[in-house]
């Protein structure tokens, strides 16, 4: 039986609730595809029975909060932010934290690890010598972040944008799957955070990945997330967006500057950091690593 629209009214609050994730009407069909076979492994006759026992039963939540987000991820993300990593920002840190040496990257909505371990390929490249990095991974799906944990890949996710080279140098074949190194994997942090919650207490980062996600909050929630980013943020650091998102729409404290392709949002009333002293290499040009079940 197709979900009730009151089921769907009320899973969508919940969500909304929970995550600020919008499920607006016209998306029942989604919301069953993605309900029906926890309703099933639960031995609920349907997607409604379901949802009454997720409202019931906090035990279930998460479950079914899981099951609603949208993980779509690739490697090397449309390119662009990754080109302007190595090319802007990672030489304005280095130069900038030369006392320090520690760079700190957030991947706020990491999905299944690929925005983290694709930053963290490119720390493994370019960062000098004596310079150490943490990549704090963080998303609101348990589900993700365990595999995030485990970073292993199958065929499909590993053809979608990793370039050759790199496939040959990180990982390593496990039965049907690709395994990351543990070098990377020593470098990303991995921890549960819901963006529509006040944050635990948090380092300054010098960069945050917070890509293809505020596209499903309503506008208070996003200014909201974005005014607490601030707070997080170094002075001197920098926000990436999602391709499709933006800071224009919302009196938010942020100042846009242009790098390539990308617009980067840094903490307004800070001038950007100073010349660099030093060169990275370009990032990896998009390419598809066509792999066979051989
Ligand atoms: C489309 S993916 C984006 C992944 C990655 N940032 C990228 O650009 O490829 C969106 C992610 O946001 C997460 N998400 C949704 N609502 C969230 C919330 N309130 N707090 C934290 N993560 C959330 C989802 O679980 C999902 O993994």
């Amino acid at each position: 039986m197709p979900i009730s629209s009151s089921s769907f009214a009320q899973i969508a609050a919940l969500t909304r609730r929970e995550t600020a994730m919008l499920y607006e009407p016209g998306k029942e069909y989604l919301v069953e595809a993605r309900l029906l076979p926890l309703a099933r492994a639960a031995g609920c006759a349907d997607v409604d029975a379901y949802v009454s026992l997720v409202l019931r039963d906090p035990a279930h939540q998460q479950d079914a909060i899981d099951a609603l987000t949208i993980n779509e991820t690739s490697w090397f993300r449309d390119n662009a932010p990754y080109q302007a990593f190595t090319d802007t920002m990672l030489p304005a840190l280095l130069a900038a934290r030369a006392h320090t040496r520690h760079l700190r990257i957030w991947s706020a909505a990491c999905s299944s690890g690929q925005e983290a371990y694709s930053l963290a390929m490119l720390l493994d490249q370019h960062l000098p010598s004596g310079w150490t990095a943490q990549i704090t991974a963080t998303d609101i799906s348990t589900a993700m972040l365990e595999r995030v944990r485990t970073g292993r890949y199958g065929m499909v996710e590993m053809n979608r944008g990793l370039p050759a080279t790199l496939l040959v140098k990180h990982f390593t074949r496990v039965g049907s799957e690709w395994e990351i190194a543990e070098n990377l994997r020593n470098m990303v942090e991995v921890r549960h955070l819901n963006l529509a919650a006040p944050f635990p207490v948090l380092p300054s980062f010098d960069i945050v990945f917070l890509r293809n996600v505020l596209i499903y909050f309503d506008l208070d929630s996003k200014r909201d997330i974005l005014s607490r980013m601030h707070q997080v943020t170094a002075p001197d650091g920098y926000l990436l967006l999602g391709s499709t998102e933006t800071t224009l729409d919302m009196e938010t404290h942020w100042e846009r500057e242009s790098a390539g392709r990308v617009q980067l949002h840094r903490p307004s009333g800070h001038a950007p950091a100073g010349a660099s002293t030093y060169r990275v290499a370009a990032a990896p040009r998009p390419q598809q690593t066509v792999l066979t079940g051989a």
